[in-house]
């Protein structure tokens, strides 16, 4: 017998408000030759779009943004939450390691039992570490952010059984640009993103007739960028092929452009961190 993950029931998300949002260095191949070109207004309008979506299927809960922070709207890579346990991300790039103390204050006082990540290992939350919805596991993409060491850490801070997988495309840096769990043991993903040991991996563990593979037009349209809830899956865009795919799958695809949050590599999910894993 599987072990089943139980569904919350209420689903709450954390994001953060765009204010301070920008391409303001680059440390992604999304973010080449992007500085300043993200349309503020645009990128106001398309994050409010997103949250009034997201906030028909769950309840949205803000942390503060800051400037000199323009990452800090990708609460996904905040950290990863279990329950009341929340580790928070040691980042690799030197940007973005002021957001770990705000993040941190945040999940205090939110009553998380923030349980310690060593120093020496980065690792970059919820972008790199996502709950499979079928058999209880959580996959651990590593390779540009996270450390080759990021899965054993996570598996014994959890005790759940943790598969790495390596990244193999700059574009793909995170696990989430190009790895989607669905529910009921659904996977949707871009299978060249990973080294080929991960893809074995990938099709060992998720039955072929589970497994969306899409394409690259699909992948560089972040449509693996989605947030799931209650059946619906929010993405900022992808082909007709891969909704009716879906679809067929049983899934409602919604669909919220976000163009400017893409000019820095992050798109519907990288905006959110699920503050109710179990
Ligand atoms: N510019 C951000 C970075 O490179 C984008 C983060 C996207 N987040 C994600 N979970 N994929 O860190």
């Amino acid at each position: 017998m599987q072990d089943q993950l139980p569904w919350p029931a209420g689903q709450r998300l954390l994001m953060c408000a765009p204010e301070y949002f920008g391409v303001d260095y680059v440390i992604n191949p999304w973010m080449e030759n992007q500085i300043g070109k993200a349309v503020h207004a645009l990128a106001l309008e398309q994050w409010a779009n997103l949250r009034r979506q997201l906030a028909r299927e769950a309840e949205i809960t803000l942390v503060g943004p800051r400037a000199g922070l323009p990452d800090m709207v990708f609460t996904a890579n905040a950290g990863f939450v279990m329950g009341k346990r929340a580790v928070i991300s040691r980042f690799s790039t030197i940007e973005r390691q002021p957001e770990e103390k705000l993040f941190r204050a945040w999940f205090e006082r939110h009553g998380f039992a923030i349980a310690p990540w060593p120093e020496d290992v980065p690792f970059e939350g919820a972008g790199d570490a996502l709950l499979n919805r079928g058999q209880k596991l959580i996959w651990c993409g590593h390779g540009f952010r996270s450390g080759a060491l990021a899965p054993r850490v996570l598996e014994d801070i959890f005790a759940v059984r943790t598969v790495g997988l390596r990244l193999a495309d700059p574009r793909f840096y995170h696990l989430d640009t190009c790895f989607c769990p669905l529910p009921e043991g659904w996977l949707m993903y871009y299978p060249p993103a990973f080294d080929t040991r991960s893809q074995e991996t990938i099709a060992g563990l998720v039955p072929e007739e589970k497994r969306i593979e899409v394409g690259e037009r699909d992948a560089l349209l972040f449509a693996c960028n989605a947030v799931d809830l209650n059946g619906r899956v929010f993405m900022s865009g992808a082909s007709e092929q891969c909704l009716s795919r879906l679809r067929v799958a049983g899934f409602e695809p919604v669909l919220a452009p976000l163009s400017e949050f893409i000019k820095a590599g992050g798109a519907a999910k990288c905006l959110t961190l699920k503050l109710n894993e179990i």
